[in-house]
């Protein structure tokens, strides 16, 4: 295998081509920029699966101050407000820059956006495409836009595994394709990953969804932020199929209810019954699960016949598995689905390593706090964005060092690790468990495997679960069941992380 080195003219590199990614490097135009995918444009990007939509306060009742509300009461006392105040003022334009893209959102015949509802909104205000497709046609059209781009550089099948670091910042980016290793010199990189569900049994997310960009952070000597915080989705489609099907929260929007294999509706008691937060249905249905109890979606009464047009594609993935959700209700479980810490950043989003920016949902900026508000992450991706683009394009890129280190890890692979993670970090946690994750994940975290580097990822989510002695949002302990008086976000390093375990 070959090893060499590409002259990119300094330019920035975003790692990462999902909705962050693309939009990132759109943003930049027409400064030129990088833009690495794992593999070709679109077929891996764990935005493609999203399906309820952007949230953006654009109904005629609502506004931003509504849609800043519901996200710091969800994020149940771990939102920094600034942020979330500047991205609910920020979302409405960003559904009009989509558009400028040439995103096709959803319209009633006089041109109204239809706008869904989710749980825990107090507003209609879920922007969506083709029903239950917009992260389809999301990547859709910023491909296009991407790919007539002319200051856009697309890498294909070209996977970052290092960010070479010296004297506190970013002098490369070390890749491999299906050639050989490439060093990609640069001051400038962006990771733009996405989450880390691919490190769990049971996840809506991609297979290769497993942390990849905050083991490249590690690495680098990052801080992140709040890594204990994973969000597990309610109703994911209980079948063989992997990753599991969503079937989205919009269908509870629409009036579906959870029922048991009696047919009781088991959360009409709950403040906010099947619209209550994430974190509180999702933990409804895994105890009613872990009582011995099945548990399905009843979209009969209030979508019938209807519920294929609203929602084509989960229908087909219903059909798929032998179910019609116009006569039959619909099996569900809870799966890992979205990672609300990670990569600590600034306002723009700088992390503390010079010359590195996170963006989406590898970043933690502060907005989705200890329990994201549905579809608010999209709207973060899109909306942030911007924001770090501003921030690489005014970032000087000086002169440029001879890249000295070349070692490349083996590629990912979290198979083994999986079982392990889930059973430590689900959505119901303990000291023993986590201290059990810990003591098996270090050994391959420390190996030169290719689980090592999502061994460590997960043994840093452990090590920030073990420290956060209270259950808040999605982060529920046995064996702290209550809540902390005082909300305090949690920082960790790699080193602070290895050296506690
Ligand atoms: C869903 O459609 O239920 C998922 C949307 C989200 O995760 O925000």
């Amino acid at each position: 295998m070959s090893c060499d080195i590409h002259d990119i003219g300094g330019a920035p590199i975003i790692i990462g081509a999902g909705v962050a990614g693309l939009m990132t490097a759109l943003h930049l135009a027409p400064h030129p920029v990088v833009l690495l995918s794992n593999a070709p444009l679109g077929t891996e990007a764990c935005t493609a699966l999203a399906q309820g939509g952007l949230a953006a306060s654009l109904g005629g009742e609502d506004g931003p101050e509504f849609h800043l509300c519901d996200t710091l009461a969800a994020g149940d006392g771990l939102c920094d407000e600034a942020t979330v105040r500047r991205l609910v003022r920020a979302a409405p334009k960003a559904i009009k820059a989509l558009e400028d893209f040439g995103v096709a959102f959803d319209r009633y015949f006089d041109g109204r956006l239809r706008l869904g509802l989710e749980a825990a909104h107090s507003h209609r205000r879920i922007v969506h495409a083709g029903g239950d497709a917009t992260g389809r046609e999301l990547i859709r059209a910023l491909i296009a836009e991407v790919r007539c781009t002319a200051s856009i550089t697309v890498l294909e099948n070209v996977e970052a595994r290092r960010l070479v670091v010296e004297d506190g910042g970013i002098i490369a980016v070390l890749a491999v394709s299906r050639t050989g290793t490439i060093v990609l010199p640069t001051r400038r990189a962006v990771l733009a990953t996405g989450g880390i569900g691919g490190l769990f049994c049971d996840t809506t997310n991609p297979p290769g969804s497993c942390g990849h960009g905050l083991a490249l952070a590690a690495w680098a000597g990052a801080e992140f932020a709040n890594l204990e915080f994973v969000q597990f989705h309610p109703t994911a489609l209980d079948g063989p199929r992997r990753p599991m099907p969503l079937v989205s929260e919009a269908v509870r929007g629409e009036g579906a209810v959870l029922i048991d294999e009696a047919g009781e509706r088991f959360l009409s008691e709950t403040p906010g019954g099947e619209l209550a937060p994430r974190d509180v249905v999702a933990r409804a249905v895994w105890q009613k699960l872990a009582d011995g109890h099945r548990v399905f979606l009843d979209a009969r009464q209030c979508l019938g016949s209807r519920f294929s047009d609203r929602f084509p594609a989960i229908a087909n993935v219903c059909r798929e598995a032998d179910v019609d959700p116009s006569v039959d209700p619909i099996p569900v479980r809870p799966a890992a689905h979205y990672h609300m810490g990670g990569v600590a950043v600034d306002g723009a989003g700088r992390s503390s390593v010079e010359g590195l920016w996170a963006c989406g949902e590898v970043a933690c900026t502060g907005v989705h706090g200890a329990n994201r508000l549905a579809s608010n992450s999209l709207t973060e991706a899109v909306v942030t964005a911007s924001w770090v683009a501003e921030s690489v394009a005014g970032t000087s890129h000086a002169r440029r060092r001879r890249v000295c280190s070349t070692f490349v890890p083996a590629r990912p692979d979290p198979s083994c690790i999986r079982p392990v993670v889930s059973t430590a970090l689900g959505i119901i946690r303990d000291g023993d468990a986590l201290r059990n994750g810990v003591a098996n994940l270090l050994p391959i975290a420390a190996g030169n495997v290719a689980a090592s580097d999502p061994a460590l990822v997960a043994l840093m989510i452990a090590m920030a679960a073990l420290r956060r002695q209270e259950s808040r949002g999605s982060h529920f302990r046995t064996d702290f069941p209550r809540r902390d008086a005082q909300a305090f976000p949690a920082r960790l390093t790699l080193r602070g992380a290895m050296q506690g375990a």
